[in-house]
């Protein structure tokens, strides 16, 4: 399969997307209905439900159309990223963004193109708001992004944690359950299955054995979907993916981190020996997998989605470094991160048999237009490191702080 153009950007909202950040009651969008089609209330509920869920899962059938999507944390990296893609993809598409816009999010990744539209509506809440969450259906479809995703911040607050990454996605499970919904996906991750040594990988059968408190949570949440499924017919289905990575990530990872404290000629914060592994995948990748699995999944199924490319931390950090021409004492090992997993790897296997998902971006190109990418957009993390983040840092990082 041929390696797509690495653009240092996504691309844009097609012409007509809408952006708003008003307060989430005044940007509750307009009830679910367009021309001609009856109010809801005079439709057969079950009827309706059969409707919505008709159009997915239609395997080697081509695109679904015409969906009214909620999508979670779309303001969040890999969310907004997502939405970028269902511009180009999927223009047809409506989507609800619900998003709480924490410290991760980055609504302006959404603001491309401002022209008023109905297409896509950013509502600021959060979902653990039972109200506010029922008050956004019907819907054909909820992919739930937002998160509290940082393994680091999990171990100094795991509270946080388990209210949204739990009770928040139990919130949207029970209001898929009353509404009906053609499918519900929760975007999980390699890390509820724990830690491997150096060999074998994960399939969707391996039994799952998180050991941090924002992998717990994580895991608890998959459960919670596939219960819903079991118990109640809720069509709910998991994407668990690999270490994403790519444009406006928020500093906090490693590959931001190390890209930006780089270019700014900081030390580079290693823990422990840097030999831990993680498997890279891009993000856009991510969003292909993520799409296909919405479209041609199975309710009821887990499909890994694995970059296939595995990289020590000390390997990473050196290609960053030779990328950007920087020497390698920059590079501190720093105290472990407690409980530190070893190593992830995904057997992805499933997601290529069952919805034709493989990545297409190489780790070596990609990570080149990512860098570039930061290289070239210093304004957006410079902003953001200029504000609360430098007290995180010190925090983090007290070894690098002079
Ligand atoms: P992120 O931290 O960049 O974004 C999370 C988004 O969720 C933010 O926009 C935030 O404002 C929003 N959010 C947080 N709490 C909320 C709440 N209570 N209500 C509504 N919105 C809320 O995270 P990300 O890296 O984009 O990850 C997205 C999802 O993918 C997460 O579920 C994460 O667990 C999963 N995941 C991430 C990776 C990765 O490498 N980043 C890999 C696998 C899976
Ligand atoms: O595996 C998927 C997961 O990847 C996602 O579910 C999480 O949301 C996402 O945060 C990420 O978790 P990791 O803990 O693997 O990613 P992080 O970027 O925090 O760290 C990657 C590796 O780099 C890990 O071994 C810890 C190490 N690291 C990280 C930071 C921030 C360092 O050595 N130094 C650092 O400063």
């Amino acid at each position: 399969m041929g390696k797509p153009h690495i653009r240092s950007d996504e691309g844009t909202a097609p012409k007509g997307a809408s952006y708003s950040t008003k307060s989430f009651r005044a940007a509750l969008p307009e009830p679910i209905r367009s021309k001609g089609r009856p109010a809801p209330s005079s439709v057969n509920p079950h009827r309706l439900k059969r409707r919505r869920r008709a159009r997915f899962g239609r395997r080697g059938k081509g695109k679904v159309k015409a969906v009214r999507l909620i999508v979670t944390g779309g303001a969040g990296f890999i969310g907004s990223s997502f939405v970028r893609h269902l511009w180009r993809e999927r223009p047809d598409w409506e989507i609800v963004n619900l998003d709480l816009l924490t410290y991760a999010a980055d609504p302006e990744s959404l603001a491309a193109a401002t022209a008023a539209s109905p297409k896509h509506t950013l509502v600021r809440g959060d979902i653990a708001d039972a109200d506010l969450v029922q008050s956004l259906f019907p819907a054909d479809a909820v992919v739930n992004f937002a998160a509290e995703s940082h393994v680091d911040r999990s171990i100094v607050k795991p509270g946080l944690f388990l209210r949204t990454n739990v009770v928040g996605t139990g919130v949207l499970l029970d209001a898929a359950r009353k509404f009906g919904v053609g499918r519900f996906l929760q975007v999980s991750t390699d890390e509820v299955y724990g830690s491997l040594g150096a060999e074998g990988r994960c399939s969707e059968e391996t039994p799952l054995a998180p050991r941090s408190p924002y992998a717990a949570s994580k895991a608890a949440a998959d459960h919670l979907c596939l219960s819903y499924h079991h118990t109640f017919g809720v069509p709910a289905l998991v994407t668990r993916s690999s270490n994403n990575y790519g444009p406006r990530q928020f500093p906090e990872k490693l590959i931001p981190l190390l890209v930006t404290n780089a270019l700014e000629g900081s030390p580079l914060p290693i823990y422990g020996d840097g030999l831990n592994v993680r498997e890279w995948l891009h993000v856009t990748d991510n969003c292909r997998g993520i799409l296909a699995a919405l479209e041609r999944g199975r309710p009821g199924q887990v499909y890994n989605l694995g970059g296939g490319e595995e990289r020590t931390n000390l390997e990473v950090a050196g290609e960053v470094l030779r990328l950007l021409g920087a020497t390698a004492p920059l590079i501190v090992h720093v105290p472990d991160r407690l409980g530190h997993d070893r190593r992830y790897a995904l057997d992805s296997a499933k997601a290529l048999a069952e919805l034709g998902w493989r990545p297409q971006f190489s780790f070596g190109e990609a990570l080149a237009g990512t860098v570039a990418w930061y290289r070239e957009n210093e304004g957006w993390w410079r902003r953001i490191k200029s504000g609360v983040y430098r007290e995180y840092y010190a925090r983090m990082y007290p070894s690098c702080v002079s």
